[in-house]
Parts: C-alpha cells; sequence; structure tokens
C-alpha cells in the first residue's frame, strides 16, 4: 500500500550547509503491518514519517500510496488524502488548549470532505473507545499526560484512516501509561488499522511485527519480528 523508492530528502537552508536527511530509502509497507522505526536522534526518523504522513515532499524518489504516485499530485489533493488516509499522533499531543475533550476530535472533521452527519456524537463515539467517556469536556490542563494521548488517538481515528502514524507517542508518558497507549496501537491494528510508530523506547517494539531501523537517513536493517 504505502511504496517508497529511493526517497531523499535534502534540507537547504540559505547560508547554512544542506542537510541530507535521507538518502535511498526503499520501503514497502502492506495494510495491517504494525511497524516501528528505530534509530538514533537525527537519523531521519521523523523526516521519513512527515514524508510518509504527507507533511512534507521528498527531494527525490517516488512514493506510491495504493498504486497513485503521490508525489505528482497537486497541494489540495494531498490535503485531501493526508485528511482522508492518515492519522497523527505526536510526542507532545498537539492538542488545542482552549477546546475541550470532544472539540479537539472533532477538529479533523471539519477539514473533511464528506461531512459526517452528527459531528459531535461520532467524537463522542471516539472519545468511549479509547476509554475517556468520563473526560469528554475537559481542557487538555485538566487531563493527565495518557489523557491527552487517548484524546489525540480519537482525533486520529475519528476520519477512519487506514493508516496510523505515531512519532514518539510514548516519549512524554511514564511507563505504565506507555503501556496502556501502546494497548489501544495494538487493539488499532488488530481491527485492521496499518500502525507505524518512530520510538527510542525498546519496549514498544515487542509490540511490532516488523522493525526498521534508520542511520544517518539510511536504512540500516528491515526485520520481521516473531511474534
Ligand atoms: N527543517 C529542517 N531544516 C534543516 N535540517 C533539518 C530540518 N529538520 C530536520 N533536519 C535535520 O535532518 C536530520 C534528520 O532529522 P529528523 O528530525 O528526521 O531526525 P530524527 O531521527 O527524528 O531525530 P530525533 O530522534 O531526535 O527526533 C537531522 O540532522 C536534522 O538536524
Ligand atoms: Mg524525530
Amino acid at each position: 500500500m504505502i511504496a517508497l523508492r529511493k526517497i531523499c530528502k535534502i534540507y537547504r537552508r540559505e547560508s547554512l550547509v544542506n542537510v541530507k536527511a535521507l538518502s535511498d530509502i526503499d520501503i514497502k509497507i502492506g495494510k495491517g503491518e504494525f511497524v516501528v522505526i528505530k534509530g538514533a536522534s537525527g537519523s531521519g526518523k521523523t523526516t521519513l514519517m512527515n514524508i510518509i504522513g504527507f507533511l512534507d515532499k521528498p527531494t527525490g524518489g517516488e512514493y506510491r500510496l495504493n498504486g497513485n504516485d503521490v508525489t505528482r499530485l497537486s497541494d489540495r489533493d494531498i490535503s485531501v488524502m493526508r485528511g482522508e488516509k492518515i492519522g497523527f499522533v505526536f510526542q507532545s499531543f498537539n492538542l488545542i488548549k482552549t477546546k475541550s475533550s470532544i472539540e479537539n476530535v472533532m477538529l479533523p472533521m471539519l477539514y473533511s470532505k464528506e461531512f459526517p452527519l452528527d459531528f459531535r456524537k461520532l467524537s463522542i463515539r471516539k472519545l468511549e473507545e479509547v476509554g475517556l467517556s468520563h473526560r469528554l469536556k475537559h481542557r487538555p490542563s485538566e487531563l493527565s499526560g495518557g489523557e491527552q494521548q487517548r484524546v489525540a488517538i480519537a482525533r486520529a481515528l475519528v476520519n477512519d484512516p487506514g493508516i496510523i502514524l505515531a512519532d514518539e507517542p510514548t516519549g512524554n508518558l511514564d511507563s505504565r501509561t506507555g503501556i496502556e497507549i501502546m494497548s489501544i496501537f495494538k487493539s488499532l491494528n488488530e481491527a485492521g488499522k496499518t500502525i507505524i510508530i518512530v520510538t527510542h523506547e525498546d519496549f514498544i517494539t515487542s509490540y511490532a511485527k516488523r522493525v526498521i531501523t534508520l542511520r544517518d537517513g539510511r536504512l540500516l536493517s528491515d526485520t520481521a519480528r516473531d511474534q
């Protein structure tokens, strides 16, 4: 489903040295996979996730999603595709501070092409799915870190994307809460979602069916894990 061929990314900065963040990355990820991406700080993990999630464009190579050449799409088509196909979860949750859990989860629907009939109901249902039915009207500052990440996961799920991308989703959580969050990703994967997680934490690798390691912007290894 996701097919990257010879993907390169060079960050060009005026009057600064160019950074070659990714070189010749070849990766195919099929529907329903559970992939962990590892590598030292600066090895290109976030850059790769941003390209997979259409938040950034490669400077070279080809990206096909379900057979479509993404590098040829217009910016508008790309943002529609991003909204429909991809859900994002970040280390720092990225919730809007002044909005309640329900309102935060509703946000992506405001940009989707097909407006669901009842935003609010759907938003509440997604919050129930991640175990937050008792925190619907709380603001992020009134929630624990694990609860904030659950809101972010509910928000990522609300457009029913096939692919969930998470960049260090447990990085700001204690280990017990991290395990709770990982069990949500596990059940999403069992329900058929493709999960791609960037992490430094070894315990997360035990959830993965496949581990990709980057070093200096190159693919160092790509191995299947025995379950
Ligand atoms: N916007 C940018 N402009 C210039 N260089 C950048 C930019 N973003 C990242 N880089 C550089 O590209 C390289 C890869 O960065 P990236 O953020 O992908 O690493 P990472 O593997 O996610 O690291 P970390 O584990 O610390 O999050 C680094 O050398 C970084 O300094
Ligand atoms: Mg990173």
